[in-house]
């Protein structure tokens, strides 16, 4: 059994001084739209209850799909990097950028770069997307969606490069009959988003490829709502799921209540897996983070590879 929390859209509240400079970059739309709503919204309380309900549940790994910050200020990025520091060593910890961690040219390279062990792949020394991290039966790959907009803009973008590799990575773990976990923080199908100006702009090209070269499991972020959406690929069915904000409470009084998501991967025979998908959140006024639901999902692969025996070695 592997257990993954999966938690994303942290946005690091609260939102740290502007300087005076950011006031002449898309900076500046991104702090009216915080101090008109948003800090009312991600809480720092919320984080912090959300953190701790994490650290208690001793899981195996933990994947956090981007947007950690609101700007991608370097105070917030300095901050991100103690939050992913304070949830366990990075190779228990993956994380991938969101949009709002490339929210002025630059800023993105400097997230990475502050925050490189969360998204290094096995055997490499510095973050390059995507990237592979073996774990056990798991084999997680990390991809990077963020990509500087204009102002209003919050869409993602792969690219030629990042999805070719993706195919071949996809392929690759497939063959070692691997539980595949694709982290992307934009929503990977059309019809997940809220429209053209928060779409990821190659996701037909992406859903092909998921179709094509298989994956057992998507995790992305991006519009703050809890989903879980079927796709038929050639190895099974997958299950695309979307992860609420971290940082938002749980509960009616929220148009989009926040949460985090447990997910236990159970092995019950060769390419045979049972899902368990736990919801959490903090309600408003509660001292903890508490479970709001759960479901099972049974995933199957309907064509093992011939060199497929009994899934990986444990310790792979
Ligand atoms: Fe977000
Ligand atoms: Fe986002």
């Amino acid at each position: 059994m592997f257990r993954l929390v999966h938690l994303s859209d942290t946005h690091q509240p609260p939102l740290p001084p502007l300087p005076a400079r950011a006031f002449f970059s898309k900076r500046v739309s991104g702090y009216l739209n915080w101090m008109r709503g948003r800090r009312n919204v991600h809480l720092a309380d919320v984080l912090e209850k959300t953190r701790r309900a994490i650290i208690g549940m001793n899981a195996d790994h933990i994947a956090v799909t981007g947007d950690l910050t609101n700007l991608g200020l370097p105070a917030e990025v300095k901050q991100s990097r103690s939050f992913l520091e304070s949830l366990g060593e990075p190779e228990n910890v993956t994380a991938i950028p969101g949009n709002h961690d490339a929210y002025v040219a630059g800023a993105l390279e400097e997230a990475v770069a502050a925050w490189a062990p969360f998204m290094t792949g096995d055997g490499h020394t510095e973050p390059h997307f995507p990237f592979v991290r073996r774990r056990g039966k798991v084999s997680l790959v990390g991809l990077n969606s963020a990509v500087p907009k204009p102002f209003f803009v919050s869409a993602g973008e792969l690219g030629d490069a990042q999805r070719k590799e993706l195919a071949r990575v996809l392929e690759d773990e497939g063959e070692r009959g691997a539980f595949r976990i694709v982290l992307i923080h934009h929503p990977p199908l059309e019809g997940l988003d809220n429209g053209r100006s928060k779409s990821l702009t190659d996701a037909p090209a992406l859903a092909d490829i998921l179709k094509e070269k298989g994956v057992e499991l998507v995790l992305y972020g991006h519009v703050h709502r809890y989903a879980v959406t079927p796709l038929s690929t050639s190895t099974g069915e997958a299950l695309m799921i979307g992860t609420p904000s971290a940082s938002i409470e749980a509960g009616p009084k929220r148009k989009k209540p926040g949460g985090f998501l447990s997910l236990e991967i159970d092995s019950i025979a060769q390419g045979h897996w049972n899902l368990t998908v736990e919801r959490w959140g903090v309600k408003t006024g509660s001292p903890k983070a508490e479970q709001l639901g759960k479901e099972k999902h049974n995933l199957e692969r309907t064509n093992l590879p011939a060199s497929y025996a009994g899934g990986p070695a444990k310790n792979a």
